[in-house]
């Protein structure tokens, strides 16, 4: 049995579904009991709900299981002792196999979540336990909640230059990528990278959405205020809008860069390109 934690958000369910393609057994643990019945539906054989910082629903969580794949809420501000709490508790229940999802260059630390993520890491190779981390880049499914306002006004919203090269890659390769490492022997120790075949623009992003809906898509860049005030206005915590748009000013002046290689091994075949992500979407596939 694996415990998969934050399991009721994206990339929580998308590593259960691939869990359950590989027939790997997973409890998930979710914030709120209502979210069961999603995890059920991506193959969830277990699910306990609670607050990852509760150390006392953290044990009830990892007891009986043989790996940890742990997922900090995304841009979580307590996510440093969300890890330690989560590996304090597996050691405490005598679980020897942990797979932390962090993030591709954990080590920005002009990007605060990453480098709270890299801090994750840091006590993750000082835990004894047997360890492989996963280094995701930005997902192409990043585009999704904007996809209706794409399809109806033609228009691709972005904080940043609309020259802005971004390495992004498939949720569902990354979420096949884990379930591997979960299901093989031979992953422990290993910190891999995950990044698609290559750093696409938002012009570039335009453009491939834009042939496949047959229709004119074009890039609007919101200033960081702009964007601010609609996140303010759609009930984002001041500290995670302070977080992305340092992660935005980062993006603008270096871009986001990785290489598919790690990933392809894994895989063993090349990453899925922005083009078949969206030919799957456009199919009914997410
Ligand atoms: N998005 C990307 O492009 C990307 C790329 C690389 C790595 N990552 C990493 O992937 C991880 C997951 O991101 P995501 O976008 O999949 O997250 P998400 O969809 O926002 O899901 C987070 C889940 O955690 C739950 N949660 C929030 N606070 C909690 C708490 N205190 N205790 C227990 N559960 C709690 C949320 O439930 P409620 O909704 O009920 O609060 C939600 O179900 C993050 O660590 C992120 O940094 C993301």
């Amino acid at each position: 049995m694996i415990l998969v934690t934050g399991a009721g958000g994206k990339t929580g369910r998308a590593v259960l579904r691939a869990a359950a393609a590989r027939r790997l057994d997973a409890r998930a643990m979710v914030h709120r009991p209502e979210h069961g019945e999603a995890v059920r539906a991506a193959g969830a054989a277990d699910v306990i709900a609670g607050d990852l910082r509760d150390p006392g629903v953290l044990a009830l969580a990892v007891k009986d299981v043989d790996a940890v794949y742990h997922i900090c809420p995304n841009v979580h501000p307590d996510e440093v002792k969300i890890g330690r709490a989560a590996v304090e508790a597996a050691r405490a229940a005598g679980v020897r196999r942990f797979v932390f999802h962090s993030v591709l260059h954990p080590q920005i630390e002009a990007m605060p979540h990453h480098w709270r993520k890299l801090r994750v890491e840091e006590l993750l190779l000082a835990s004894g336990l047997e360890v492989t981390i996963l280094q995701p880049a930005s997902y192409m499914q990043n585009v999704l909640p904007q996809w209706s306002a794409i399809a109806a006004r033609g228009l691709y919203s972005v904080p940043y230059p609309s020259t802005t090269p971004l390495c992004m890659v498939d949720l569902a390769d990354v979420a096949e990528a884990a379930a591997t490492v979960l299901a093989e022997d031979g992953h422990a120790g290993a910190t891999y990278e995950l990044a698609g075949p290559e750093a696409l623009t938002p012009e570039r992003i335009a453009e491939i959405v834009g042939h496949a809906l047959n229709r004119e898509v074009e890039v609007e860049e919101v200033g960081l205020d702009g964007w601010a005030e609609r996140a303010r206005a759609s009930g984002m915590r001041d500290d995670a809008i302070d977080t992305l748009i340092a992660m935005f000013r980062y993006y603008a002046r270096y871009g986001f860069h990785g290489s598919p290689r790690v990933l392809t091994m894994l895989l063993g075949r090349p990453p899925a390109s922005f083009e078949a992500f969206v030919a799957r979407v456009l199919a009914g596939g997410g």
